[in-house]
């Protein structure tokens, strides 16, 4: 109850910080507007970069740089955690299609970055036949990375609020870094091991990868979540 009122008074006052009105980087479509995906695509393509940078007046993180913090990969022949992840490029972003239905409250945005990860890496264990131990700096290199979120909206107090969404993930190619491999002490074999991961990279994504995605896209889920109770569903949409 006291945290419900507590929000609600951060929120009133984030909104007055704006009088009301909507950012100017974001121009709100019309549901009867017969090409609304279209609509929406174009208003995305021109807010995002901004969006991306955050708005701190409504407590919105930038998504670039979007600190994630520590990302234990969790796979069962690997201990793999990287700590002070930072992810850059997902503010470049190619808008490849937008589809909703207000009628049904679904929603499917799909995009497209350069995206690189770049953190301090803890590894000991296993990838594919290769025994690797390190630490020292990572970087995930991913060219073309697609991720497609589906979500289902429904209006609540005049805001719209995200119920459930469900992730999805291609690339083109993931290409890796890592510094102080077997404690620095054979760069031969680090270098071989490096060779090796770079051309195996569809393997090892999947081994690596899937927590730190899933991670940045509940970080985006999270920052257009608070963007929605910040500003009514009204605003966002016209009639
Ligand atoms: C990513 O980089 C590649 C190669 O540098 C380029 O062809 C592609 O258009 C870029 N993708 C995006 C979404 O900017
Ligand atoms: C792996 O790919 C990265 C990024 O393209 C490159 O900098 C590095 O030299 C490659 N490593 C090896 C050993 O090929």
């Amino acid at each position: 109850m006291h945290t419900q009122v507590y929000i609600s008074a951060v929120l009133c006052f984030a909104a007055s910080a704006f009088a009301g009105n909507l950012p100017s980087f974001i121009q709100p479509c019309s549901k009867s507007d017969p090409n609304l995906n279209q609509c929406i695509q174009k208003a995305i393509e021109v807010a995002g970069s901004k969006f991306a940078k955050g708005i701190p007046e409504l407590g919105i993180a930038p998504l670039d740089p979007m600190e994630l913090g520590t990302v234990d990969v969790e796979n069962p022949a690997l201990n793999l955690v990287f700590t002070d992840t930072v992810v850059t490029g997902l503010g470049d972003f190619r808008v490849n299609s937008f589809k909703i239905n207000t009628e049904t409250g679904k929603a499917v945005f799909d995009f497209t970055a350069n995206v690189t990860l770049s953190a301090n890496y803890n590894m000991d264990g296993q990838v594919l036949i290769l025994s690797i131990k390190g630490d020292g700096q990572a970087k995930i290199i991913i060219t073309n990375l697609n991720i497609v979120i589906k979500y289902d909206y429904e209006t609540k107090d005049g805001h719209w609020v995200v119920t459930k969404y469900k992730d999805n993930y291609k690339m083109d190619k993931a290409q890796f870094k890592f510094t102080n491999l077997f404690g620095g002490k054979n760069k031969e074999l680090a270098d071989t091991t490096l060779a090796f991961i770079n051309e195996s990279w569809e393997i090892i994504m999947q081994d690596v990868s899937p927590k730190s995605l899933k991670k940045i896209t509940k970080r985006n889920v999270e920052e257009i979540k608070k963007f929605f109770a910040a500003f009514p569903a009204m605003e966002l949409m016209l009639p």
